[in-house]
């Protein structure tokens, strides 16, 4: 069964943006290891800065994947639109952040997808992306 891996805004970033918090590695680098930790399972790994975007995906998610594994940066804290997405996704989800939100700024400790998501990573670096691609993969 395909994953689909989805990435929200600045992400395409990783790697210059805010390193001190998100890594030296780039987002190729994370799909590298991504694509390695889902094994035997495919993925669709995907990254945009546009809401709608991300809202365009989960739909094709419907249709075509058996899990999500989604980091949707800063949409977490905002996106009523990402949240409703998923609520008419019908597979596991799990949440991702690379950094430790609940140690970060107030406003990055609500979380609008994790009123879905069935399992919620933070501050494993891009450990939590495999972390949570060997979970889905208990389940798939
Ligand atoms: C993030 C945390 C968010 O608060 C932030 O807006 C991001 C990345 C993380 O992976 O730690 O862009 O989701």
């Amino acid at each position: 069964p395909l994953i689909h891996i989805l990435n929200g805004p600045n992400l395409n970033l990783l790697g210059q943006r805010q390193p001190e918090v998100y890594g030296h590695a780039t987002l190729s680098d994370l799909e590298a290891m991504c694509r390695d930790a889902a094994r035997p399972h495919e993925i669709r790994f995907l990254q945009s800065n546009w809401e709608g975007q991300i809202v365009d995906w989960i739909h094709e998610a419907r249709l075509e994947a058996a899990a999500i594994v989604i980091n949707p940066a800063a949409l977490t804290h905002t996106s009523v639109a990402v949240l409703d997405a998923l609520n008419a996704f019908d597979g596991p989800v799990i949440e991702v952040h690379i950094s430790q939100v609940h140690k970060r700024e107030a406003f990055r400790h609500h979380s609008y997808v994790s009123h879905r998501a069935d399992g919620v990573i933070a501050g494993l670096g891009l450990g939590g992306y495999v972390a949570a691609l060997r979970h889905v993969a208990t389940l798939i």
